[in-house]
């Protein structure tokens, strides 16, 4: 097998492709034959030291994959050589192979592309435990989504609108306004040139949107839960913007509203049965149409540093995969 191989926290430039001994799967493992795997933004993070979870090194990044089983270790009851899979396994998956927990791999149902399974649960499992369980958005309400042309972002806006929400979906160009709105956004801010909080103030008619789902933090933290409504509920996803902002709570009180955090990885990992029930419906909004994973680029593997790059500097649209074969 062939990986790409952190060796050192000094990122993606210093990653290394290199020929490794095809491991076997051992007692609960299955060995995937991976055809593709999409960069989320902590695959940046972790390269750098910089992600909750600091594998030991060397380690091969590349959270989420999906492809086809190879082989399957002892008490591996319910997969089988040949099956189609997705994986979310933290690490691994910028490579040919990877040995996988089984607990971590999820079959796909039929029909379930294997670009688009490759690009799925991290986004779609994050938003969707955003916005239903922790925001408990309701059909009608108004949803701000901050960065909404990225990978979270464009989950999060397909999410809000099969859910019956008004969507106003905010980003740095109007290349991804348009994008936005293409995928069904009610209305677009271009923060780079707009007044966020007086552009939410014209288009909910001086309320502020119900819910602000915040991936990017940093400057625009701040005018966005100013402008957010009564009862409103602001979702703390993440910072990719660099900076973690820190609020004033006066603003908390006087909207009488909730700063609320999320955390899939660890929702996951304490809540199975209620992860498990999340990622089921999302399989049957995808199967209905209702949401499909938007695709920047097909690059192949081998292009990984390109990909990295392209996500550090804020080109993507949607989810970027990394393909082998
Ligand atoms: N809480 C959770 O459970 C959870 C789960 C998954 C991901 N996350 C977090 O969610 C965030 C987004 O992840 P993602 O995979 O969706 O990333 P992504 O596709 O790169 O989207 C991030 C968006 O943030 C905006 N941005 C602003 N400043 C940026 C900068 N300096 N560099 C890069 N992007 C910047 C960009 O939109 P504009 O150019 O339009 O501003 C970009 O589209 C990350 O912080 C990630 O760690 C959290």
């Amino acid at each position: 097998m062939q990986a790409w191989l952190c060796e050192t926290l000094e990122g993606a430039e210093a990653l290394h492709w290199r020929d490794l001994p095809t491991p076997e799967p051992g007692a609960g493992e299955v060995r995937i034959a991976i055809k593709a795997a999409s960069l989320n933004f902590p695959d940046l993070l972790i390269v750098l030291g910089k992600y909750q979870f600091k594998p030991p090194l060397p380690f091969v990044p590349g959270a989420e994959f999906a492809g086809l089983i190879e082989a399957v270790g002892a008490g591996v009851g319910h997969l089988r050589p040949g099956m189609p899979v997705a994986a979310i396994a933290g690490t691994g998956g910028f490579a040919t192979h990877a040995i996988v927990n089984a607990s971590r791999v999820m079959p796909l149902p039929a029909g379930f592309a294997l670009d688009d399974a490759a690009a799925f649960a991290f986004t779609y499992g994050t938003s969707h435990h955003a916005l239903v369980d922790r925001a408990q958005l309701k059909a009608g309400e108004t949803v701000l989504v901050l960065g909404a042309a990225g990978g979270v972002g464009t989950a999060a806006l397909q999410i809000a609108k099969a859910m019956g929400a008004r969507v106003i979906a905010a980003a740095s160009t109007d290349e991804k306004c348009a994008l936005c709105r293409e995928l069904g956004a009610d209305a677009t801010i271009n923060y780079t040139r707009e007044n966020l909080r007086d552009a939410l103030k014209t288009l909910t008619g001086g309320k502020g949107p119900d819910v602000v789902y915040d991936p990017v933090g940093g400057d625009l933290a701040e005018p966005a839960f100013r402008g957010i409504a009564w009862r409103g509920r602001y979702l703390v996803i993440g910072f990719a913007g660099g900076g973690i902002p820190a609020l004033p709570w006066n603003l908390a009180l006087l909207k009488g509203a909730s700063v609320v955090g999320v955390f899939w990885g660890d929702f996951v990992q304490r809540e199975p049965q209620a992860s498990a029930a999340g990622l089921g419906q999302l399989a049957q909004w995808y199967t209905q149409g209702l949401i499909k994973p938007v695709i920047d680029q097909r690059l192949p593997m081998s292009e990984l540093k390109a990909a990295y790059a392209r996500m550090g500097t804020r080109q993507v649209r949607g989810k970027l995969l990394l393909v082998n074969g």
